[in-house]
């Protein structure tokens, strides 16, 4: 038994991230993880590894398409699967060795098992009990799948067995067109699966700015992925090694199916707490299983919460910024979160990144706005790595020029997309990120380009 200022539970980026800050801030901390490594399910079978196996076959996808245009020739690599699980898996265990390393050079305790909370202020890991002034429950989420649809990890899989086939797939339904169905569906495109999404809505990754969610459909499309649109999936039946997929179009009520290698079931994910004993405690939960909470505080004093567990976003960033403002209200600072200026990003080739409003959203709103929108065809770096395919749009409010909302698709959207979030931060109009000057050539300037076409207009549009 030993007794602490605060024990986190749950050793992804929420919960690790608090406990260094914790550490840091001089509080005695430790982290209770069951998994044989830390890092959450972002380390082990979520962000990064798919991140892996997005850079390999994004990588094969430029040899085939591209290599021989820019004068590089001789036969395209072929792929050795084995061999990428063998890098995926090497690129975990560096990630998860290195959170290992830093709480130990901030001296963060890891105790290892599953927690329990029998009371507040106590942690029960295996037979033994743990005391804290403050417990932090960052226990994350796990896949959602739907009635009619069990999960084997074989024929039938989420992301973590999507991470790990025996093979590549030859044929690959998955199930949802959100950020997982995508990201998977297009690694096992470019690695030679005939893939089919299948999604309910009538267009892919709900809640994204619609102009860019057409682009970004149409782009897979071309890059080999299919798509049935409009489409509720009601049953999956598998077999050994084989499954039906049954669908009903919403449109006409008509029963089709289909028939795949491997099922990806990439309908969301659901908060993860059974085992913590939060019913007995009496901590207020919402009709999805959330845990509810205020400022990061549950309903029981002593007992704060964060991530995936509750309210906003299944993002790791927002996780994380979560868990700094746990530590700093604990350690008796102002933590503070901006839920205006979260950044989210499809690791997709081309990659899509959007923060703030989308037009949509101001429509429903009523807000006055103007478009400045700038094309990647018109930057001359793009052009130079045969991604002149997608744009940048800023949203800026009509009167007062401040950025409302900003979404990217295209080269390194990803990256691109931090210029704007700092802006924001700063509550910047368009015309100060126009004024910046932006060096020449990079992707960026299409991010300046794009903020000038919100005043008298791009240069190079
Ligand atoms: P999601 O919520 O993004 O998408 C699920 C999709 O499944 C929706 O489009 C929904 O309409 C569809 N769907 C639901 N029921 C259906 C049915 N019966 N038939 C057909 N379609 C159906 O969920 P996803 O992709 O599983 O991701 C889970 C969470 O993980 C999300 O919160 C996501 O933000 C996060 N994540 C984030 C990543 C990133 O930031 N790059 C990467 C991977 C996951």
């Amino acid at each position: 038994m030993a007794d602490y200022d605060v024990i986190v539970i749950g050793g992804g980026p929420g919960g690790y991230v608090c406990a260094i800050r914790c550490a840091q801030l001089g509080l005695k901390t430790a982290c209770v993880e069951g998994r044989e490594t830390l890092g959450g399910t972002c380390l082990n079978v979520g962000c990064i590894p798919s991140k892996a196996l997005l850079h390999a076959s994004h990588s094969l996808h430029e040899a085939q398409e591209n290599f021989a245009r820019m004068g590089l020739k001789g036969k395209a690599p072929s792929v050795d699967w084995g061999q990428m699980l063998a890098y995926k898996d090497d690129v975990i265990a560096q990630n998860t060795k290195g959170i290992e390393f830093l709480f130990k050079k901030n001296k963060v305790d890891w105790i290892r098992g599953w927690a329990k909370i029998p009371a507040a202020g106590t942690v029960l890991v295996g037979e033994e009990t743990h005391t804290a002034r403050h417990v932090v429950i960052a226990t994350g989420s796990e896949p959602a799948t739907l009635p009619g649809v069990e999960i084997d990890e074989k024929v039938v899989v989420s992301s973590t067995g999507a991470l790990a086939l025996p093979k590549v797939p030859r044929r690959l339904a998955v199930i949802g067109a959100g950020v997982i169905g995508l990201e998977l569906g297009s690694v096992y495109a470019r690695l030679g699966s005939e893939v089919t999404v299948i999604e309910y809505l009538d267009h892919v990754t709900p809640g994204m700015d619609g102009e860019i969610s057409k682009v970004l459909q149409r782009t897979l499309k071309k890059q080999g992925l299919n798509f049935v649109l409009g489409a509720a999936v009601e049953k999956v039946e598998a077999k050994k090694t084989k499954a039906t997929v049954h669908y009903k179009l919403r449109k006409d009520d008509s029963a089709h199916s289909l028939e795949a290698d491997v099922v990806l079931v990439a309908t969301g994910r659901r908060p993860y707490t059974s085992g913590l004993g939060l019913e007995a405690l009496g901590v207020a939960m919402s009709k999805r299983g959330q845990i509810e909470t205020t400022n990061w505080q549950t309903s029981v004093p002593g007992i704060w919460a964060i991530g995936d567990v509750i309210d906003g976003p299944m993002l790791a960033h927002k996780a994380e910024d979560e868990g700094v403002a746990v530590a700093e209200r604990i350690a008796g600072q102002a933590g503070h979160v901006n839920y205006d200026v979260i950044p989210g990003v499809i690791y997709t080739s081309p990659e899509v990144a959007s923060v703030g409003k989308t037009e949509e959203a101001l429509k429903a709103e009523g807000r006055a706005y103007k478009v400045g929108k700038f094309s990647f065809m018109g930057n001359g770096r793009a052009k130079a790595m045969f991604a002149g395919e997608g744009f940048v749009k800023i949203l800026a409010d009509k009167q007062t020029d401040r950025i409302l909302g900003v979404h990217i698709i295209g080269p390194s959207a990803g990256e691109l997309i931090h210029e704007a979030c700092v802006a924001m931060e700063f509550g910047a109009a368009a015309e100060d990120l126009a004024r910046t000057c932006h060096a020449h050539p990079t992707l960026s300037e299409a991010v300046r380009e794009a903020a000038l076409a919100c005043g008298d207009g791009a240069i190079h549009a």
